[in-house]
């Protein structure tokens, strides 16, 4: 495992584990997933020195935060735990007391980054700041993070603090490259932290799925990357995927997670649905792209062009309600 090279308690591990899909009804994994196989993900994780694990209470309504609390029993030196608080109402009190289920639920005495899950459109920052000063003076928080916040909104939420916040996690991948604009450099020039979801697209990067193999459950339902159209409109992309992979004997995922981190200041936290894909992922973090593959990637990447916006969610809607075909 490679870890950040950044300036913190405890060592952050380039790829983590992201564990939305533990509890989860939408991911659609079942209960031999939530009461077993997340257990061994985990453990594994542990293992291969996996440090960073992510979840939110609201993956799940609490049960993500509660399986991953029993799944790390008490090995929890040197993990950097990270949950979210649904700044719903984000009054001091409430994050306080918000925090603290979060903590029961994950069996933790302190969490070691608590990160707004995303930006509140009408109450500022220095609200819920307030309540995250407080945390981190008690020492039930390490870091403050954000999550799906912009460069402009990371930094007033750094300015209510009054200290860094120390990481937004966001959107990153082959087929979401927007952080690269001004996310990536401000982490890079002020020793932050991008943490990368869905580094994988939800499983699109895998090359797994294509116009006629589509996954059936509710998120990737809901995910217009998942139309059969733009199925069809990524072959480019995986194909690209896999030339570098064929290099490297590694997957298409793996080359999708190595180019995410390939960034100094970007870890990926991606899902897993068995213990196979944990390892395989953990993999990823020894792999070093050229810089010849790096730009192929990025080629390809630019000439994906899906379908977005009204028309796709148009497509959405219908092949979820069944009225014509998506
Ligand atoms: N802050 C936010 O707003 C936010 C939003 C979304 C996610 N997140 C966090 O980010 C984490 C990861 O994002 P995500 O779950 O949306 O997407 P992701 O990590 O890109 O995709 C995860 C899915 O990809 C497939 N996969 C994983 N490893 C694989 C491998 N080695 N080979 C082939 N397929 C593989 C699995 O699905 P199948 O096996 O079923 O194909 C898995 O469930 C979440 O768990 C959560 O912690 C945060």
């Amino acid at each position: 495992m490679r870890y950040l090279n950044v300036d913190t308690a405890k060592k952050i591990s380039k790829i983590g584990l992201g564990a939305w899909q533990f509890g989860s009804k939408d991911w659609g994994y079942g209960d031999s997933y939530a009461d077993n196989v997340a257990d061994a993900i985990v453990g594994r994780a542990l293992e291969l020195g996996v440090t960073l694990f992510d979840t939110a209470e609201i993956y799940g309504y609490g049960r993500s935060e509660r399986i991953l609390g029993r799944a790390l029993g008490d090995k929890r030196e040197s993990i950097f735990l990270a949950t979210k608080i649904l700044p719903v109402l984000p009054v001091a009190p409430v994050v306080e007391q918000r925090a603290v289920a979060s903590a029961n639920r994950l069996k933790a005495r302190w969490l070691d980054l608590y990160q707004v899950h995303q930006p509140n459109p009408v109450v500022r920052d220095g609200t819920i700041m307030r309540g995250m000063r407080a945390l981190q003076q008690v020492g039930l928080v390490g870091e403050v993070g954000v999550s799906n916040y912009s460069l402009q909104r990371w930094r007033a939420a750094e300015h209510a603090l009054g200290s860094r916040v120390l990481s937004n996690q966001v959107l990153y991948s082959l087929v979401a490259r927007s952080p690269e604009r001004d996310l990536l450099p401000y982490a890079e020039s002020h020793g932050r932290v991008v943490i990368a979801y869905s580094p994988l697209a939800q499983g699109l990067l895998s090359g797994r799925y294509d116009r006629d193999h589509r996954p059936a459950n509710r998120v990737r339902a809901a995910n217009p990357l998942f139309l059969p159209e733009n199925l069809e409109r990524a072959e480019g992309l995986i194909a690209a995927l896999r030339e570098v992979a064929d290099a490297h004997s590694a997957t298409p995922a793996q080359i999708a997670l190595a180019w995410v981190i390939h960034h100094p200041s970007v870890v990926a936290i991606p899902g897993a649905s068995s213990v196979e894909q944990l390892e395989s992922n953990v993999a990823a973090a020894e792999i070093e792209l050229t810089d010849v593959e790096y730009q192929a990637l990025q080629a390809a990447a630019a000439r994906f062009q899906p379908i977005t916006g009204a028309a796709a969610w148009s497509r959405v809607a219908r092949a979820r309600f069944g009225r014509g075909t998506a």
